[in-house]
C-alpha cells in the first residue's frame, strides 16, 4: 500500500513571503521546487545564504505551508491538511535538529530526551518513556551522561542530547538545520559520524548546510540558488 510511495514528493512548491503587505517587497524565497525523498535517502541541501535552504527544510518539516504548490507525505496530500492534521502528523512523523541545540535548561540530558514522549497520547507510562530516553542516550553514546545538565555538556554532547530527543519518538525524517554549525571541526565529524550511522541504521536524513565538507556526508546534494535546484548529486555508494 504505501509503500510504493516516496516519503516525500514536492511538486512545483513556491513560497513567497509578503512583507509589509506591499507587492514590491514580497520575496520569493523558492521558485516551483520539485523533488522527492525516498526512505533511506540522506539529502544535503546546500547554497549561498539566502537561497532559500531553510525555507524548503521548514516546508518540508510542516513547520511552514507552500503559497502554491502540492507536497505529499506517504502519498498523503499535506496542502489539503489543516492546521490540526499538520500539528499531528507533524509531532509523530518528524525530528528536529538545530545549529543551537535548543535544550531546556536547568533540565537534565535524559529529561529533555523524554520531553516528546509526554505529548504522545494515548500517553505512556512513565516508566516507558525514562527507558526509552536513556536507550536513545546510550545509542548516542551518552549512556554515561545521563543526569548532567546542558551547560554541564561540551557542544557535541549537547548536540547528540539533541538527536535523541529528535529521534526517541520513531520519527519518518529527521530534518537538521546546520547541526554542525556551531560545532568545532573534530565534534563536527563525530556528528556527522553518528548521523551517518543513523542513516545506515534507516532512519531517513535531510540536513541544510553550508559547508561542502560537511555536505560530502550526505548521500545526495542538492545544490539551491535563488530560490531554485540548481543541481542534484548523488553520491555513488562503493559496495
Ligand atoms: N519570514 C520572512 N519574511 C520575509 N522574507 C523572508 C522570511 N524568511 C526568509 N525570507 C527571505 O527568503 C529568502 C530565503 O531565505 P532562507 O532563510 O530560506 O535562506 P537560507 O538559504 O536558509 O539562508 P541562510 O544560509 O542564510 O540560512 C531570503 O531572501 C530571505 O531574506
Ligand atoms: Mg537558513
Amino acid at each position: 500500500m504505501e509503500w510504493n510511495f516516496p516519503l516525500i514528493q514536492l511538486s512545483a512548491i513556491s513560497r513567497v513571503y509578503e512583507v509589509d503587505h506591499s507587492a514590491e517587497a514580497a520575496v520569493q524565497a523558492l521558485r516551483e521546487v520539485s523533488l522527492v525523498i525516498h526512505e533511506g535517502d540522506f539529502v544535503a541541501l546546500t547554497g549561498p545564504s539566502g537561497s532559500g535552504k531553510s525555507t524548503l527544510m521548514n516546508i518540508i518539516g510542516l513547520l511552514d505551508t507552500p503559497t502554491t504548490g502540492q507536497y505529499h507525505f506517504k502519498g498523503k496530500p499535506v496542502h489539503k491538511m489543516s492546521a490540526n492534521e499538520l500539528a499531528s502528523l507533524r509531532n509523530k512523523t518528524m525530528g528536529f535538529v538545530f545549529q543551537n541545540f535548543q535544550l531546556i535548561p536547568r533540565t537534565t540530558a535524559i529529561e529533555n530526551v523524554e520531553v516528546p514522549l509526554f505529548y504522545r497520547r494515548p500517553p505512556l507510562p512513565s516508566k516507558e518513556i525514562r527507558e526509552r530516553a536513556k536507550k536513545m542516550l546510550e545509542k548516542v553514546g551518552l549512556g554515561h551522561r545521563l543526569y548532567h545538565y546542558p551547560n554541564q555538556m561540551s557542544g557535541g554532547q549537547q548536540q547528540r542530547v539533541a538527536i535523541a530527543r529528535a529521534l526517541v519518538g520513531n520519527p519518518s525524517l529527521l530534518l537538521a538545520d546546520e547541526p554542525t554549525g556551531n560545532l568545532d571541526s573534530h565534534t563536527s565529524k563525530e556528528i556527522m559520524n553518528l548521523l551517518t550511522e543513523l542513516n545506515e541504521q534507516g532512519i531517513t536524513i535531510v540536513m541544510v548546510t553550508h559547508e561542502e565538507d560537511i555536505a560530502a556526508y550526505a548521500k545526495k546534494i542538492i545544490r539551491m540558488r535563488d530560490g531554485e535546484i540548481l543541481e542534484t548529486i548523488e553520491r555513488r555508494v562503493s559496495l
